[in-house]
């Protein structure tokens, strides 16, 4: 598998000339590497515009987020018009448009954690970095997107920073939680 290429926005400074499977050539601006790496990516699923999720999930993967070029590609590649990409990206969570911070924070808000706090949780959250959902603080550090259930409903309410659980959060101890990653 290919590494993990982090799309900085100098990357955005590059222009491909790229031809698709259909021999229609593009202009694509994205360098090179990245443009292979999503290639590939559609490439290990057919082209297959019924795999789109499976395409989007892996370019998060490697990426860390699914900017309007990439979604470009990936639409070229599957033989789909961008706006379907734009939808699927668009109405999962899950996905996000935006690079995510150093720190991603991602509150549960589902049911269980619905019910037993999870809004003001976030409120805090949103109070204390100065941000709001799907933005990422100026220094790159921290951003805050909302989950559905992640299948701790016995700990809610639940956030994850990065891949680290924290089980029943008050709003009195988010900043501790913000403290810990930001030595
Ligand atoms: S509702 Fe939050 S973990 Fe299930």
């Amino acid at each position: 598998m290919s590494q993990k290429v982090i799309i900085t926005p100098e990357a955005f400074e590059y222009m491909e000339k790229v031809t698709g499977t259909d021999g229609v050539e593009v202009r694509v601006n994205l360098p090179k590497e990245i443009i292979e790496q999503i290639n590939e990516i559609c490439d290990s699923f057919d082209n297959d515009p019924g795999e789109l999720i499976n395409v989007l999930h892996e370019a998060q993967n490697r990426f860390g987020y699914l900017p309007a070029e990439v979604q470009d590609m990936v639409a070229h590649n599957l033989h789909i018009p961008v706006a379907q990409v734009y939808g699927v990206v668009t109405f999962y969570s899950y996905f996000s448009m935006i690079p995510k911070g150093e720190h991603p924070i991602s509150i549960c808000v589902g049911t269980a954690c619905y019910v037993r706090g999870a809004e003001r949780v976030l409120e805090e959250f949103i109070k204390e970095l100065g941000i709001k959902v799907g933005e990422t603080t100026p220094d790159g550090r921290f951003s805050i997107n909302c989950l559905r259930c992640v299948g701790a409903c016995g700990l809610a309410p639940v956030v994850l920073v990065g891949d680290k659980v924290y089980g029943r959060v008050s709003p009195d101890g988010v900043k501790q939680i913000i403290a810990e990653y930001s030595s």
